[in-house]
């Protein structure tokens, strides 16, 4: 795990405000009609306009390369679906907008999933619950806790809606790479993983299943699928594990950082 001095902090809070602001941009695009290419290569625009790249861009795992620059996943689709013209968003869909930049070297990360026009009471509550663990999660990185204290309490927010947190993919810490030690599984016990220390930067990301936690891979070698077609939500900040707690840093410039109580 990572500490990072002051100049570090501040240039990733930098990158994360740029994150946050085109993430802002994007979800105001978010419409029927619109298709999920589209909605991508405005985000394209909107991180090039702010002087920023995509760290998602051209992303390796393996020999796979990740062709898009935002990662948007509509409906069942839980993380990393890449934009596509045919992807025509209609009201009633749900879509996650993930936007991760590099600014001046380092990273930013963050997400949030929206309604597209009009969506059923049941999808809202999935929205509402994978953002409320969220925040449980961020109210738990505080130094001296285990990261365990984080998954335990993004777990127990969601099962007890009887939703699936997916095992699969986790959240990180964040810093000069996109994924740095150590991991934030969205599940486990409080007890586990290592201490956090103060001066760590970490994103911290639900991803929500209203069905079973378990995932598919799609043909494309992305995006990841629920594997029984549930809806699936997922919000992310980048978070600092501060002096007095907690500091979310993937706020837009100049708006307010949302309060935890
Ligand atoms: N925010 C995503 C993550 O932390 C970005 C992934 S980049 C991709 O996993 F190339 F894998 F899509
Ligand atoms: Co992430």
């Amino acid at each position: 795990m990572i500490v990072r001095n002051e100049q570090q902090l501040k240039s990733i809070k930098e990158a994360a405000q740029v994150a946050a602001t085109v993430l802002d941009r994007m979800v105001q695009l978010v419409a029927p009609g619109m298709n999920t290419y589209d909605l991508d290569q405005a985000g394209k625009r909107f991180i090039e306009e702010l002087g920023a790249e995509s760290a998602c861009y051209k992303y390796q795992v393996g020999s796979r390369v990740y062709p898009a620059f935002t990662c948007l996943s509509v409906n069942d689709e839980v993380v990393h679906g890449i934009g596509s013209l045919d992807r025509v968003l209609q009201s009633g869909d749900i879509i996650s907008v993930d936007v991760c930049t590099r600014y001046n070297g380092y990273i930013g990360d963050n997400c949030r999933t929206v309604a597209v026009g009009e969506i059923s009471p049941e999808k809202q509550k999935l929205l509402d619950v994978t953002e409320e663990a969220m925040y449980e999660g961020i109210r738990a990185a505080r130094k001296g806790f285990r990261v365990g204290k984080i998954s335990s309490a993004v777990q127990k927010r969601v099962e007890k809606e009887g939703y699936g947190v997916i095992r699969d993919f986790v959240g990180h810490g964040v810093g000069r790479s996109l994924h740095e030690e150590p991991q934030v599984p969205n599940f486990g016990k409080p007890g586990q993983g290592p201490k956090l220390k103060e001066g760590t930067v970490l994103c911290i990301e639900p991803m929500v299943n209203m069905g079973s936690y378990k995932i598919k891979m799609s043909d494309d070698g992305w995006t990841a699928l629920s594997s029984d077609q549930s809806p699936s939500a997922h919000f992310e900040h980048t978070v600092l594990i501060g002096a007095n707690g907690p500091k979310i840093l993937s706020v837009p410039e100049g708006k307010e950082a949302p309060v935890l109580v």
